[in-house]
């Protein structure tokens, strides 16, 4: 009987339990491209969206060769390449392996903008009586000044093999390039919230 309502409690209390500590998990970039079709759109000519396919053997062979990698070798199961090359390698709802969260590859939307879970079904939910400081602040979204620091501190340091002191990183001249777009304001529903 004690063992039965000590059950009932557990499953009664737990959700709202969860709930409330509940930390962000990562959920894909579908889900931002439901909403933001146009940022996902430039994102995806960037070379970030492919950045998982260089690690596969054989592409850039050139550029590998000269950091002293083995251009025949397979690293896309590679945990020291991974964490820059796929999205929330290694923590909850992210990257794996290329089987099993085939939807995580590449520098997506999260990588920069933090786990979305909590901030997306917020947006889903609120059907259009969002406040910003509330999916901002509960919703954990993040969103970096655009400078150079947003790129260095994560992904573009002398962690990466392809990254060496003498380079510079000059924030204006990469975004100029067409390396990252971010500057459509506006949000094209899909439905109507
Ligand atoms: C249900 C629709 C919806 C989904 C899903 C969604 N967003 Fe949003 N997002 C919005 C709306 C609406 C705004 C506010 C736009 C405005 O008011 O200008 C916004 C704003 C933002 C902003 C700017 C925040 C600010 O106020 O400066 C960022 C960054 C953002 N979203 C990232 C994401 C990412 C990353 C994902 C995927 C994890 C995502 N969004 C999923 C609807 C959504
Ligand atoms: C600390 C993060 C980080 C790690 C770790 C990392 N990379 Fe990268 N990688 C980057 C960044 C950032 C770039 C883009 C460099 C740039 O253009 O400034 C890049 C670029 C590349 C390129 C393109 C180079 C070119 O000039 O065409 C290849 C290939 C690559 N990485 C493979 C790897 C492999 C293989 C590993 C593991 C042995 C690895 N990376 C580990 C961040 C990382
Ligand atoms: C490499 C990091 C990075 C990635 C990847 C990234 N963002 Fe951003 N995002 C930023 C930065 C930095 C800003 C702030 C730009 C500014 O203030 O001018 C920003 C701003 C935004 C804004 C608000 C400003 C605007 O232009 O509307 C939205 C919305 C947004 N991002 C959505 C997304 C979505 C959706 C994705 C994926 C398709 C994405 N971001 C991928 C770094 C990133």
């Amino acid at each position: 009987m004690i063992k039965n309502l000590v059950f009932l409690f557990i499953i009664a209390v737990f959700p709202f339990v969860s709930y409330a500590s509940e930390d962000p998990t990562y959920v894909g970039i579908a889900e931002c491209k439901m909403c933001h079709l146009p940022h996902f759109e430039s994102w995806n000519t960037t070379k970030m969206s492919k950045a998982f396919d260089l690690l596969k053997p054989g592409v850039r062979a050139e550029a590998k060769k000269k950091v002293g990698l083995n251009p025949d070798e397979d690293f896309t199961n590679n945990e020291f390449c991974l964490k820059c090359h796929v999205t929330g390698y290694g923590q909850p709802g992210g990257f794996t392996t290329f089987e099993e969260t085939p939807e995580m590859v590449g520098v997506q939307c999260e990588m920069c903008h933090g786990p979305g879970s909590i901030y997306s079904r917020m947006m889903l939910k609120k059907k259009g009586t969002y406040k910003r400081e509330d999916y901002m602040k509960k919703g954990g979204l993040r969103l970096p000044k655009p400078d150079n620091n947003a790129c260095t501190e994560k992904c573009h340091h002398e962690g990466s093999p392809f990254v060496n002191p003498d380079m510079k990183f000059d924030f204006e001249n990469r975004k100029a390039l067409g390396t990252h777009r971010h500057d459509i304001r506006y949000i094209d529903m899909p439905f109507d919230l």
